[in-house]
């Protein structure tokens, strides 16, 4: 199998993106493999620092294990949104393929400390590092019934986004480019500030990292990815599409009427769901065909 390297660098060539699909059981990898495996397509499984407390950070790297030998698939690894040395230096001794430091509450100079730290621990252990300058809107439980407003001090600025890839050392980079994790009651957040993306893109070389990919206009991915995106991360969508599947398939009758027991009954719907969210978002990544 190829690197995680590999495929950010022909990605950042060839202009398409991987999809980061975030998940916290069993069942949500199963809808993203599936979607995978339909389209030939590499991926990445992503578990915030709260999403792999609870599935565990081994636990997710025996599943990868087994699974890309099951579905002979590029599945990598990521842990999303480390907040501190200690638990990215976990993730990365249990196996993750990425780590994603977001030293985005730190000042500047902290953030490249920090990172720099991180990637002195990484050494050539060959895991790719995901840096962040810019502060990305969060809360991705929740739908924004009010408009999410970004503020421009938290989009990143260009200047510091220059001297933290010089001096942290990372691989790639996220950036803040108007997208907030979650997503806006109307499904739809239209915020991506393609002029700040082409300004980063001008004096940036790594491959670029956006979040709060769901509910980003198709147009604005698109025109993204030509500017350099060369990952997008996706969770909100996927949430959603499990959840209100399975709350509709459980519905609210009772036991007593019949209601279904059985987890592997009840459970194939919302995978479903995932995988079509999935798909979906591969097609629009361009990464289809691309394993
Ligand atoms: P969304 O939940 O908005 O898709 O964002 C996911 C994300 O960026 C994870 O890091």
């Amino acid at each position: 199998m190829k690197t995680l390297k590999y495929y950010f660098g022909r990605a950042k060539k060839e202009k398409w993106a991987i999809g980061q699909f975030n998940f916290s059981d069993w069942s949500q990898v199963r809808g993203i493999l599936e979607a995978a495996k339909v389209l030939k397509s590499p991926v990445i499984l992503g578990t915030s620092e709260g999403e792999s407390k609870f599935v565990g950070l081994q636990e997710a790297v025996a599943m990868r294990n087994v699974l890309r030998k099951k579905y002979n698939l590029p599945i990598f690894l990521n842990l999303d949104h480390g907040k501190s040395f200690e638990y990215v230096k976990e993730a990365i001794d249990a196996g993750y393929d990425m780590v994603h430091f977001d030293g985005s509450k730190l000042s500047l100079e902290e953030n490249i400390k920090m990172s720099k730290k991180i990637k002195n621990l990484i050494g050539w252990k060959g895991v790719v590092m995901e840096g962040e300058v810019g502060r990305i809107g969060t809360d991705a439980s929740k739908m924004y019934t009010e408009k999410f407003e970004i503020k421009e001090e938290d989009l990143t600025q260009v200047k510091d986004a220059e001297l933290y890839v010089k001096q942290a050392g990372v691989d790639v980079l996220a950036v803040s480019v108007g997208t907030f994790h979650g997503m806006d009651v109307t499904g739809v957040s239209p915020n991506l500030r393609m002029d700040r993306l082409r300004e980063i893109k001008s004096k940036i070389e790594l491959p670029l990292v956006l979040h709060g990919g769901s509910g980003t206009p198709e147009n604005d991915i698109k025109e993204a990815i030509k500017l350099g995106i060369c990952k997008i991360n996706i969770n909100t969508e996927t949430r959603l599409a499990f959840s209100n599947t399975l709350r509709k398939t459980l519905g609210v009758i009772s036991l007593s009427a019949g209601g279904e027991i059985v987890p592997y009954k009840y459970l194939p719907e919302a995978i479903h769901a995932v995988q079509a969210v999935v798909e979906k978002n591969i097609k629009l990544f361009g990464s289809e065909g691309k394993a």
